[in-house]
């Protein structure tokens, strides 16, 4: 039992663990100056944890050097002006507002505001112009299947952009139009691409029957009858949904981390467990009164329509949920920090020798726990001798004595 057990956590922490947080494919659109020099910290994150970061810089960036090697990919659009007419701008919008703004009246103030103003959007108009206009750069976008467009708010088009590629500011659209009814994701974990079609169907025709609006991440053959109220998506940014004011209800497979972050935002749930530790962990949150389960292989439409049914309309769980969510958050410090500091507690303390397990310290022979095994035969053949010895001596009176009984007969 306990040999299975550590064989499957260790595939299924380094599975689970980095996984599910993993392998995002990220168009950014950057502002610039300081803009951009805050954005990048986060790329380089980014791209350290493994997701795929491309930024979309037009040829005429004052700031962002992207002929330098960096560890994110540029694409470069053409612009029909330069660098040095984009400094040129905020050069003399700075000039101004060091040397002169002080002495000027409000009236040659609010004028000079406008004009540079005026500049800076006519060129920002032209930049989202040569977007927009070439359609063998919307077409490498669209090709490139970004789930994400990461754009500074100074970058005016950026929500246009994103509209037009499919990405995650749609995703929030169609969240913001679920209405007071809100919204159920699902999601089978980041190992379960694809169902059979068989149980695909089940799930979307029940799916259909809900007044929610559902986010479904799913990679496998699209079921047919899709009900308009469900979005298939490749990639789902799973924890900022469960986040959201309007999530009403996760279908999760029971993996730890979704399971955290269900906890984490007070989410109730229900498990369609699979595998590995995913039964058990569910069971934990039906027994909290914060989940229902349904057998993966037997449950039909109905049985889905129901549990959704009741962990959203029974207020039970939604109130255990959110206990477990406030015993969740109640910790003296992040686990991040924790983690962090166990880390360094164990470099501080040369190893950390007085945590060490004792398994270490054993010979080999107590180890494989030869000496309890000697000592446990040792006393059994004790007993065995002292029970053998008791029996022949008893025996051996007896006989004594009829054997003197028969004598004096
Ligand atoms: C990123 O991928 C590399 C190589 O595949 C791997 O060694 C590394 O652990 C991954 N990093 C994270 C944070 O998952
Ligand atoms: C930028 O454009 C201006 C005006 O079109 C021109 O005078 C200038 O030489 C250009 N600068 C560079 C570096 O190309
Ligand atoms: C503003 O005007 C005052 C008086 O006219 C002058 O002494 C001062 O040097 C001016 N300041 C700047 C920054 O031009
Ligand atoms: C899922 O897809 C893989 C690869 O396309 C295929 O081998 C597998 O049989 C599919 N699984 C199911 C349950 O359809
Ligand atoms: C355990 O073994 C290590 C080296 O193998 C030794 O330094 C340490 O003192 C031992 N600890 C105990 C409690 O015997």
């Amino acid at each position: 039992m306990t040999g299975t057990r550590l064989m499957f956590s260790v595939p299924l922490l380094l599975l689970f663990g980095p996984v599910t947080a993993l392998a995002g494919n990220v168009l950014v659109i950057p502002g610039e100056y300081s803009h951009w020099l805050n954005m990048r910290v986060i790329l380089e994150e980014l791209v350290n944890r493994n997701h795929s970061v491309t930024v979309l810089v037009c040829s005429a960036s004052p700031s962002i050097k992207y002929t330098e090697a960096e560890p994110f990919r540029f694409k470069v659009f053409d612009v029909p002006f330069n660098a040095t007419e984009v400094h040129s701008i905020s050069e003399q919008m700075i000039h101004f507002w060091m040397y002169e703004a002080a002495n000027a009246s409000i009236l040659h103030l609010a004028l000079k505001f406008m004009d540079v103003l005026g500049r800076m959007h006519t060129l920002q108009i032209q930049m989202c112009d040569a977007i927009f206009q070439d359609e063998e750069l919307l077409n490498m976008l669209r090709q490139s299947k970004y789930e994400l467009v990461l754009a500074d708010p100074m970058m005016p088009c950026s929500d246009l952009l994103s509209e037009k590629l499919g990405t995650p500011l749609d995703m929030e659209e169609f969240v913001q139009s679920s209405g007071d009814d809100g919204i159920v994701v699902l999601s089978l974990g980041s190992m379960i691409k694809n169902l059979t079609t068989e149980r695909g169907n089940i799930i979307a025709s029940a799916l259909g029957q809900i007044p929610q609006k559902v986010i479904w991440r799913y990679s496998g053959e699209k079921p047919e009858n899709l009900a308009p109220n469900i979005r298939l998506y490749d990639w789902i940014p799973q924890n900022d949904l469960l986040g959201h004011p309007k999530t009403k209800a996760f279908i999760t497979h029971g993996g730890t981390n979704g399971i955290y972050e269900a906890i984490y935002h007070g989410i109730p749930m229900v498990g369609i467990p699979l595998f590995a530790d995913q039964p058990e962990n569910m069971i934990h949150m039906k027994v909290k009164g914060a989940a229902v389960i349904l057998d993966f292989n037997n449950f039909q439409s109905k049985d889905l329509v129901d549990g959704l049914d009741t962990v959203i309309n029974d207020p039970s769980y939604k109130e255990n949920a959110m206990r477990l969510s406030r015993i969740h958050h109640d910790q003296p410090m992040k686990p991040l920090d924790r983690a962090v500091f166990w880390i360094e507690f164990v470099m501080r303390n040369k190893g950390a020798k007085h945590l060490r397990v004792q398994a270490h310290n054993l010979t080999w022979y107590q180890y494989h726990s030869l000496d309890v095994f000697a000592a446990l035969l040792a006393t059994a053949a004790l007993v065995t001798l002292i029970f053998f010895k008791t029996c022949r001596f008893c025996l051996r009176k007896c006989c004594l004595r009829s054997k003197t009984k028969s004598k004096n007969d």
